[in-house]
């Protein structure tokens, strides 16, 4: 347990790259994100990647830095939404849920941030994309943390008390 990973999965917006690095800063590990890791990569940000590449390209970039994360340790690690497709992601470690409703997180998105998330411009399809992938987070997870109205203070210590 106490090497292994700890990685966040959860909807868009629910706060698993914030609150990755606040773990990573209070349990002084590295932090690594997905989403920033692929970026990196093309020097190419999320919405370019989708437009130029496809999604289906981005995909299979996820399952490259999966297979990277089984291979590490000790980091505490932000996925992008739709991270829980890859074929691995139980051997990753200990699998952190970010739960919330839809609304919340619709209303935690400012224009700017929806912006970035193509899979977020149209709410519709956000909305349908949140109930398909609902059941999968809870049963892909070990744990849930449920993160409404509560700060990432809050959240740091719950998670703690549940990991140690
Ligand atoms: C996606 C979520 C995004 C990003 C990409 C696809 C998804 O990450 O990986 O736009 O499929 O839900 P965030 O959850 O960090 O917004």
């Amino acid at each position: 347990m106490k090497n292994k990973n700890i990685f966040f999965i959860g909807f868009m917006a629910s706060g698993k790259s914030t609150l990755a690095r606040a773990l990573a800063v209070e349990l002084d590990r590295v932090f690594l994100d997905s989403d920033s890791l692929i970026e990196a990569k093309f020097d190419k940000s999320i919405t370019e990647i989708f437009a130029e590449f496809g999604e289906d390209f981005f995909r299979k970039e996820e399952q490259k830095i999966a297979n990277f994360f089984c291979g590490i340790k000790n980091a505490s690690i932000a996925t992008g939404g739709g991270f829980i497709q890859v074929s691995n992601l139980n051997e990753i470690g200990i699998c952190v849920y970010l739960r919330a409703e839809f609304e919340t997180l619709k209303n935690r998105l400012d224009l700017k941030e929806k912006e970035k998330r193509p899979l977020f411009y149209d709410e519709k399809k956000a909305k349908t994309l949140y109930n398909e992938r609902l059941k999968i987070y809870e049963k892909k997870a070990n744990l849930i943390l449920d993160i409404e109205n509560k700060n990432i203070q809050e959240l740091i210590y719950e998670l703690k008390k549940r990991i140690e």
